[in-house]
């Protein structure tokens, strides 16, 4: 379905009934990031999966952005939709960062919070300026290189040599990234504020899921962010590295539930 929002349409999946839940995707995917989760979640909650601004089939990215301006947008869409309020919230890593701002500033819109691979803390000055160098590269050389690199990163060497296939499916997703959108979501990651001092007014419940061998964010910097949450629960998956939901499926999708659907 498509949902008009202030100059712009955002692309959104939704499946099944229920309890809403907002799935918000990881930097530079889209909403088929979940595809491994939407017929089993679907069948338990509302899945409602958009397409960031900028990627998947929502409006091109042609301007700056941020990831508060991400957040404002999903708003946009959270209240264009007929769902019940409040909804629960899942991100990863960038969704991770926007679900941060989407609890921080609408509290009593979300009933409870799944950050999966994701960080509160803003980017090191060498992070920013390797996405600069980044942003340079994407500019000079078109994207092969940098989207080469990141796929080395995101998924855990044993997925990639015990599942081919999962492999093959990111790099498609990866591959239909829009140049320009990378370049203006690396300025928006570059930028984003330190959420920490949020964490521990977090008021609700959050699931905090991590790999074991993600290398982006390791599971014992994603334990300590958990610490600081006041209902948090940290669990890391075996054999899995930045992108649980394709790559572990099934534990991700069992924790995921349990986690939604407890009282
Ligand atoms: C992501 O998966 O969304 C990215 O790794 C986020 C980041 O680069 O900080």
């Amino acid at each position: 379905m498509r949902i008009d929002i202030s100059n712009a349409q955002i692309n959104v999946e939704v499946k099944g009934r229920g309890q809403p839940v907002l799935l918000v995707h990881g930097f530079p995917f889209d909403h088929r990031m979940w595809s491994h989760q939407f017929a089993e979640l679907g069948q338990r909650v509302q899945v409602i999966a958009p397409d960031l601004r900028g990627y998947g089939t929502s409006s091109a990215l042609r301007e700056p952005t941020s990831i508060a301006r991400f957040a404002e947008e999903l708003m946009e869409v959270l209240d264009r939709l007929p769902v019940e309020s409040p909804a629960d919230l899942c991100g990863l890593s960038m969704g991770g960062y926007i679900a941060l701002q989407l609890v921080h500033r609408w509290p009593d819109r979300f009933r409870r919070l799944v950050l999966c691979h994701t960080r509160s803390a803003a980017d090191s000055v060498e992070t920013a300026r390797g996405r600069r160098l980044a942003i340079e590269q994407i500019r000079r050389r078109g994207p092969a290189d940098f989207l080469a690199a990141m796929a080395e990163k995101l998924i855990a060497p044993s997925t990639a040599s015990n599942s081919p296939e999962k492999r093959a499916e990111m790099m498609q997703w990866l591959a239909e990234a829009s140049p320009e959108s990378l370049v203006h979501t690396l300025d928006a990651l570059a930028t984003r504020p330190d959420a920490t001092p949020w964490l521990g007014s977090l008021p609700l419940p959050v699931l905090v899921v991590a790999g074991n061998e993600d290398g982006i964010t390791p599971a014992a910097e994603m334990r300590e962010m958990a610490e600081k949450i006041p209902q948090a629960r940290f669990i890391a998956l075996p054999d899995c590295g930045h992108l649980s939901p394709l790559e572990r499926p099934g534990e991700f999708n069992a924790q995921v539930l349990q986690f939604l659907t407890s009282d």
